[in-house]
């Protein structure tokens, strides 16, 4: 049987980024602060009301996982990478190696299942598909499918923005990814990935057989200037800037302008 990951996005994840890359520590990297909250607040209107049971597939050290145990949700979590399921097992969640393409759950087993990691690691969409069919296998009539994406054109807006654009042969293979969608590994950003035109989404859920999706841009334009991280130590501000994102989540012609989408369908 071929290994799940590449051996590139392997070799990342084992480097163990995830135990902290989602952390709310004042201070800390305020794109991915601000991807975990809003990933959270959208799932926390959207989810059915706990107890009810959660997959996490691609859950990784357990980011989501913990919060949502601690909500009342019963969480199983699923990933590839060996060190993830050491972690999100020290953290008490019921997690175990595998891959989203062929989930080893029974058939309308779960009440929501999340896929937040997975298709932007299937670089085939034939693979995509499945992983997505997997997921409205396992979740039960009625229940919810939400999978995250990574947007298209977030590595030109991340090279602008921090300035990576610049180096040589940069400009040149990030308008290669823009027009596949594909990046390879190896660059030194991020890993092996595929980025989503988030006009292509709701044809990868149709094919899965799952309905249109609702798909919500996560970040906004508020990570682009990197300018958020005393706003989010911030209580007050912290809580103005999720009402405002909130405002604009779903707005077609800003979707792009996300790093991070999370798409909901009912199965
Ligand atoms: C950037 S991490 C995201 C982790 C976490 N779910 C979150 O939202 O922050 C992507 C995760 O997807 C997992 N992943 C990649 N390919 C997968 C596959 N085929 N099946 C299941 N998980 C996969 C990786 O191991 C990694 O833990």
């Amino acid at each position: 049987m071929e290994p799940v990951l590449d051996p590139d996005v392997l070799a990342f994840y084992e480097r163990g980024g995830e135990e902290t890359r989602l952390s709310q520590e004042p201070g800390g990297p305020a794109d991915s602060r601000l991807e975990f909250l809003r990933t959270r607040d959208v799932l926390r209107r959207v989810l059915p009301a706990p107890p009810a049971r959660v997959f996490d597939v691609g859950g990784a050290a357990g980011a989501h996982a913990v919060w949502l145990a601690a909500d009342g949700y019963e969480v199983e979590l699923l990933d590839p990478v060996p060190l993830h399921v050491r972690q999100a097992r020290a953290k008490g969640i019921a997690a175990r190696q595998g891959d989203a393409r062929r989930l080893p759950r029974r058939d309308a087993s779960f009440d929501a299942v999340l896929m937040l990691g997975p298709l932007y690691h299937l670089p085939e969409r034939a693979d995509r598909v499945l992983a997505l069919a997997e997921a409205r296998r396992v979740a039960r009539p009625g229940g919810l499918v939400a999978a995250a994406t990574i947007s298209r054109w977030a590595p030109l807006h991340d090279g602008l923005v921090r300035g990576f654009l610049f180096a040589p042969g940069r400009l040149d293979a990030t308008l290669e990814t823009l027009r596949t969608g594909h990046q390879d590994g190896g660059t030194g950003l991020f890993t092996e990935a595929y980025f989503h035109d988030p006009a292509d989404i709701a044809g990868e859920f149709a094919e899965a057989g799952l309905g249109a999706p609702v798909t919500y841009g996560l970040e906004g334009a508020a990570w682009l200037p990197g300018g958020m991280r005393d706003r989010l130590d911030d209580p007050e501000q912290r809580e103005a800037v999720l009402t405002a994102l909130r405002v604009v989540e779903t707005e077609p012609s800003l979707l792009g302008a996300s790093a991070h989408l999370l798409s909901v369908a009912t199965v």
